[in-house]
């Protein structure tokens, strides 16, 4: 069956498709086109598994951010307040050259962990956001 392929224009920052490059040249990509159809592929599965995460759940949240960045502590701090009935604990730990990363513990509704998350990574400043979930019942 052949599949029918559309072409689309796509206007990146150039360090942004420096590093895809670098890394479907290390994967073994014949081209371009296949990494960018393998990285939307696992876009759309990651939004499919963020929408299977519903009813109780305990999970983790690992962000970085640098702190010297104007407004970033505040902006983390009010978000963060937002949730106070799922946030059970946070870690911060200070990294190199003014970077921070932070594990936020939660326990509560899979749908406001989500929101919470996407919250986090809808903000420009905050970086590597990264959810976990565990069902608590299917342990
Ligand atoms: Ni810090």
């Amino acid at each position: 069956m052949d599949i029918e392929l559309s072409r689309i224009g796509v206007s990146l920052p150039e360090n942004l498709l420096d590093k895809f490059d670098v890394i479907i040249k290390n994967r073994g990509y014949s081209s371009r086109s296949e990494g960018i159809r393998d990285a939307i592929r696992s876009y759309i599965r990651y939004y499919d598994w963020m929408n299977d995460i519903k009813g109780e759940r305990v999970a983790t949240i690992t962000l970085a951010y640098n702190h010297k960045q104007r407004g970033i502590e505040d902006t983390l701090g009010n978000i963060q307040h937002k949730y106070l009935d799922i946030i059970r604990s946070s870690i911060h730990l200070h990294l190199e050259n003014d970077y921070c990363m932070e594990v936020i513990i939660l326990e509560g509704d899979g749908e406001k962990i989500k929101d919470l998350s996407e919250n986090l990574v809808r903000h420009k400043g905050i970086l590597h956001v990264k959810l976990n979930t565990i069902n608590p019942t299917e342990i």
